[in-house]
């Protein structure tokens, strides 16, 4: 695992897309797992950038987004296709049939989460799989307690999770009670990972994920047993590594 402390997440934003931009020079035809939150919207916006100072070509890359609110149809201004609608696939030009999402409104989520798992498979697997972590640890919807094992499934959402995306909606009340997300096993199934981490309060589980031990507890801690992943958090989110 390979340590890189910014100064700030502006700074964090520059180089995750440096390194995302270096992917895709390398393989345009890359397949990237994408994360929504307010951790990758620098990074978004530095590819957006690039776009149009046509540093990169993103016409090749296929995108998979991590998760989605189950129940949510993807025109609310809160699901996660808005949110990388606004973010990525707007500004970047990026075409219908280049980017995937979970569908929130699914009539059979089962199908749904089968098929997705399907679709990166047929893909040709995850290049770069970009992931923030949340306050407890989870990556992608995998909070503490998922089975290493699993594969894109449909999870309850934590009290602690929804209260944390609250901030998103107008009450806690409107924040779906579940969601669609990729497995564990999905995102340590990437040939590579990038970790993006921003923020005091995200110190603590960052330490325990790298430094703590490998443990269904800590879900982000699972990168660990992965051989190619590459974490940037800034002073304050590494002021404990
Ligand atoms: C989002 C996702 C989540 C977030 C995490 C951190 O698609 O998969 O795991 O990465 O909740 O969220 P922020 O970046 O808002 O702190």
């Amino acid at each position: 695992m390979k340590l890189i402390i910014v100064a700030n997440p502006e700074a964090g934003a520059v180089r995750a897309a440096e390194i995302v931009i270096q992917q895709i020079k390398a393989k345009p035809a890359s397949v990237l797992g994408l994360p929504t939150g307010g951790t990758p919207v620098g990074l978004y916006a530095q590819l957006a950038k690039a776009v149009k100072t046509k540093q990169v070509d993103l016409s090749h890359v296929k995108t998979f987004n991590l998760d989605e609110y189950y129940g949510l149809p993807k025109e609310d201004a809160q699901s996660y296709y808005t949110f990388m609608n606004v973010n990525l696939y707007a500004p970047c030009g990026l075409r219908p049939d280049q980017t995937h999402i979970p569908s929130g409104t699914a009539p059979d989520a089962e199908a749904e989460v089968c098929a997705y798992d399907a679709a990166i498979s047929k893909a040709g697997g995850l290049d770069l799989q970009v992931l923030g972590i949340g306050g407890n640890g989870h990556i992608g919807f995998n909070e503490p307690g998922t089975d290493p094992k699993s594969r894109t499934h449909v999870v309850t959402l934590t009290q602690n999770t929804r209260e944390a995306n609250a901030r998103f909606f107008t009450s806690i009340g409107e924040v779906p009670t579940h969601a669609m997300t990729m497995g564990i096993q999905t995102i340590l199934d990437a040939k590579a990972i990038l970790m993006l981490v921003f923020g005091s309060n995200k110190a603590d589980i960052l330490f325990d994920a790298l430094k703590g031990p490998v443990s269904i507890e800590n879900p982000a801690s699972f990168l660990q047993n992965h051989p190619d992943v590459i974490v940037i958090a800034d002073q304050a989110a590494g002021a404990r590594l």
